[in-house]
């Protein structure tokens, strides 16, 4: 890589758990693309929820569990591993159900399919070979990343070819004068963001899976996570796609350029279409300065009218500095504490939230958030409340919200929900479905992403029971488009959503998607049975 170094100072730089530490970064600017691309992860990912956390690959097949119908593709034959084996080296095709049961089912251990095939293409041009193959055999593909999504969308439903993502790891450039890295889609997020942390930039998001999930995976479902509130959404931060159309032809949207009102800005297609539109293999990401000061703070309320007020005085107090703003219930903590064993720094409340800060100027940022804290625990709106600037003590803060999702699969089953809500309602559809369900069931909690109205709803009983999620769903689908809400803010609608979509979708919206998939995707192979209603 061409670079040329301007200096070095010390500075703040992510861990490798992608929080923040004390450290000393160098300064660089790399003047062009470099010749030989830097690759930076192996295969495979660091894994820290697939090895503890991910369930049991044992449950019920979809086909089973699900009412879904199997397209009219074809199977895979003994030719067609033959060309595959004709186009990869041994090790990049995985067959055998053992092998592939990880990829075969997702991380809540909710969804099984029964490919028997999983190719690991390294390159563009494979996947269009791949592609072009598909499409002309007509074998549904089904495009993965980390696997590390929560609405089934990212396991195959039947035996779709699963094409996925993991070798395709290299960093193209990283343009520090814009602050623009390029990169393949299989990169792991947290790696992409080490890798950025050494030019002084950060990837703009950030969410618990980040070990695992590959950009590709983030940018195919627009993926949230925890500091939206501050960097806004993907359709924002990326600057340019590329990706392979199922007919195999190479979409090349890969501008890196901020402005670009060249017509139809083509790359959105991609982002948040789940796969369902084409295989996205490079990205282009405008990246914000890595911040050189950061501070959390961890309280305690006892109403959610405190939780609102505390949110809307942050916003007015912390203003600029304001880069994260996360919800948690009493339940939600408790499962954390009880099934993870990890300890929250305060006692007990019903309610607590974690306000970060990130800004260049330590002592300016403390003032404001000391302030901030010293008039809310004043008045009483906040009962409790800590804050952390060491690095290992704001990774265990952390933790006890970016593991919730983990300490919830320790219950059994988990019945995940992902809506957008308006702020006064936001916590009430937690206490009606807690109402509605009853005994039934171990455990329904509240936590999320409160500075920009997402709630995640979760259920949890002993073992999946259809009975239950019959009493969930619609009704926690028609209570979010009562309020006009969203029945996904950020997860997508993969498999578990799509005959849902009319609760947040108007039938002209649905009906020009579905064309669109049509025009796109004449055979439908790509990722089939996933984001739109079944015909
Ligand atoms: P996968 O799970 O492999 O795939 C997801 C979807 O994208 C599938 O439909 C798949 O077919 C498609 N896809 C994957 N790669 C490509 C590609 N290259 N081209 C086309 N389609 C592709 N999500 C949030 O939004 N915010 C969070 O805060 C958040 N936190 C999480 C925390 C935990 C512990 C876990 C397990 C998940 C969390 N998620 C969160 C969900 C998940 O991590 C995101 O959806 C992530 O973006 C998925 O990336 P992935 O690489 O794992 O994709
Ligand atoms: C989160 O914010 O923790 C994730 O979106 C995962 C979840 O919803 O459980
Ligand atoms: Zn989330």
């Amino acid at each position: 890589m061409q670079v040329i170094m301007l200096g070095v100072r010390g500075r703040r730089v992510f861990s490798a758990l992608g929080r923040w530490e004390n450290g000393v970064t160098a300064m660089a600017v790399v003047t062009a693309a470099p010749s030989s691309p830097c690759h930076i992860s192996t295969s495979p990912p660091p894994c820290h929820f697939h090895t503890s956390a991910r369930q049991s690959y044992k449950c019920e097949l979809t086909s089973k569990r699900y009412a879904v119908q199997r397209g009219g593709f074809s199977q895979v034959c003994e030719a067609d591993v033959k060309f595959f084996n004709d186009l990869l080296e041994p090790h990049r095709i995985v067959v055998g159900e053992a092998e592939l049961a990880g990829h075969n089912t997702d991380w809540l251990g909710t969804v099984r399919g029964a490919s028997s095939v999983l190719l690991k293409p390294k390159t563009t041009q494979e996947v269009s070979t791949i592609l072009a193959y598909c499409s002309e055999h007509n074998l549904a593909v089904c495009p993965q990343g980390g696997n590390t999504g929560l609405v089934g969308g990212s396991v195959p439903v039947f035996d779709e070819v699963i094409v996925c993502t993991s070798l395709m790891n290299q960093v193209e450039s990283v343009d520090t004068w814009s602050g623009v890295v390029t990169c393949q889609a299989g990169c792991v997020l947290e790696a992409l963001d080490q890798h950025v942390a050494q030019f002084g930039l950060m990837i703009p998001l950030d969410l618990g899976a980040k070990g695992s999930c590959h950009i590709g995976g983030n940018v195919s479902t627009n993926a949230g996570g925890l500091r939206l509130l501050r960097y806004g959404n993907l359709h924002g931060s990326i600057l340019g796609v590329e990706a392979v159309l199922a007919s195999g032809e190479v979409m090349d949207c890969i501008s890196a350029m901020k402005k670009d009102n060249t017509g139809y800005d083509l790359k959105h297609l991609f982002i948040g279409s789940e796969g369902t539109l084409g295989l996205v293999t490079k990205v282009a990401i405008s990246c914000p300065p890595r911040p050189a000061a950061v501070n959390l703070a961890f309280l305690g309320l006892v109403t959610f009218e405190d939780v609102l007020n505390t949110y809307k005085a942050a916003k007015s107090q912390l203003g600029e500095i304001l880069s994260s703003c996360e919800f948690i219930d009493r339940s939600s903590l408790e499962c954390v504490e009880t099934n993870l064993k990890l300890k929250a720094p305060i006692d007990e409340y019903p309610f607590y939230m974690l306000l970060e800060t990130s800004g260049s100027n330590t002592s300016h940022d403390e003032e404001k958030l000391n302030n901030f804290l010293e008039s809310t625990l004043g008045s009483g709106l906040v009962a409790n409340g800590t804050v952390a600037t060491e690095p290992s003590r704001m990774l265990s803060i952390w933790a006890l919200r970016e593991r919730i999702a983990e300490a919830l699969i320790h219950e059994g089953y988990t019945y995940k929900y992902d809506i957008s809500l308006p702020l006064p309602e936001f916590y009430k559809v937690v206490e009606d479905m807690r109402q509605h369900l009853g005994p039934s069931i171990i455990r329904c909690c509240g936590y999320g992403h409160i500075g920009d109205g997402n709630l995640h709803l979760n259920i949890t009983s002993k073992e999946f029971e259809k009975e239950i999620l019959n009493r969930i769903e619609p009704t926690v689908y028609e209570w979010t488009s009562r309020v006009n809400g969203s029945i996904s803010a950020e997860h997508g609608v993969g498999f578990k959503k799509r005959n849902y979509i009319h609760y947040s979708k108007t039938a002209g919206a649905i009906k020009l998607m579905q064309q669109m998939k049509k025009l796109m995707d004449p055979k439908g192979i790509l990722n089939p049975y996933k984001v739109l209603p079944d015909e």
